[in-house]
């Protein structure tokens, strides 16, 4: 199988969970410390050799395209271009395409049909960072295991406790070693008591192009959304070879997806930023502090 360099990153959701804050801006613009969570997403693609993107946009998201355009207003004797984190996404090449309703993630995803073609792709959810030290970096790990295993879709999973399972798709897997599985199924947000397994589906897949085939044939399913979960159920019932990644213990999801994940993403990226990361430190303990006690000191006043 040929290298994987092609990735399609839906970024074309209204973001309603995130209302006011992202009523007329893109919530991939939402900044996780020092860059916007796309940004992240991008630097995490061409990480790992995944150097032509498309980004799905839609309503009000125009703020990504100039983002990603490297004149975008600065000079290169800027110092804020030099700063810039976009140095490390530049041999990238960015394509757009909207998706003018945002019918569902398996509809945004079918957006990139063409531009997929007949290679296999990775889907990076443009909401959400993959975050961690560890190297090979998810993403390459994923890469490596579809292209051993030569199957038509790879996703990765994150453990989940009981309590969350009914926020995500849950799968349930066969034939497990502590860095690949086979799938049987996937449910869709199950109960705790339904769910067959504690990880779930979390915002990175690698595809043959099979999929757009079972996109094309999907039915709009819960809330009138086109669901890429769906997909990937049909494609397993077939007898396709499905396979998941678990995140490494050390890896960690980003999501801005609501205000809870999108407060924590932020303070986690902020106290881990290198330039910034310390002073940060200092500030929310000693506002921690002062909140709980108003007789310690307040550190906006020092
Ligand atoms: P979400 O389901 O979390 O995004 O999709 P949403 O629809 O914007 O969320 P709410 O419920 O309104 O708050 C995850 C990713 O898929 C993209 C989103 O932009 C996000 O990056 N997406 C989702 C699309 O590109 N198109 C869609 O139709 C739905």
């Amino acid at each position: 199988m040929k290298r994987i360099v092609k990735a399609i990153v839906p970024a074309a959701g209204l973001g309603t969970r995130l209302y006011p804050a992202t009523k007329s801006q893109p919530k991939e613009m939402l900044p996780l410390g020092t860059k916007p969570v796309i940004q992240m997403v991008a630097e995490e693609l061409t990480h790992s050799d995944v150097t032509e993107i498309l980004i799905i946009t839609g309503q009000n998201k125009r703020a990504i395209e100039d983002h990603f355009d490297p004149q975008n207003g600065l000079r290169p004797s800027d110092k804020a271009a030099h700063r810039s984190e976009l140095f490390h996404t530049k041999f990238a090449r960015f394509y757009y395409v909207r998706q003018s309703t945002p019918k569902g993630l398996g509809d945004a995803v079918l957006q990139g049909a063409s531009f997929a073609g007949d290679e296999h792709v990775v889907v990076a959810l443009g909401d959400c960072a993959i975050v961690g030290k560890r190297e090979p970096h998810l993403l390459a790990r994923m890469i490596e295991s579809h292209l051993q295993t030569g199957a038509q879709a790879t996703v990765a999973v994150q453990k989940v406790s009981p309590a969350k399972t009914s926020q995500y798709g849950i799968v349930e897997p066969v034939e497990q070693t502590e860095t690949v599985m086979r799938l049987r199924d996937v449910v869709e947000k199950p109960g705790p008591q339904l769910a067959p397994s504690n990880l779930a589906i979390c915002a990175r897949y690698i595809f043959s192009p099979l999929v757009f085939d079972y996109l094309k044939r999907g039915k709009p399913g819960v809330g009138g959304e086109i669901q890429l979960t769906d997909a990937i159920r049909a494609m397993i019932r077939d007898g396709h070879a499905v396979y998941a990644v678990p995140l490494a213990e050390d890896e960690r999801r980003l999501d801005v997806g609501n205000f809870d994940s999108y407060g924590r993403a932020f303070v986690r990226a902020l106290l881990e930023d290198e330039e910034y990361g310390e002073g940060f430190a200092h500030y929310v303990q000693a506002l921690a502090a002062h909140l709980r006690d108003p007789a310690s000191p307040d550190p906006d006043l020092q």
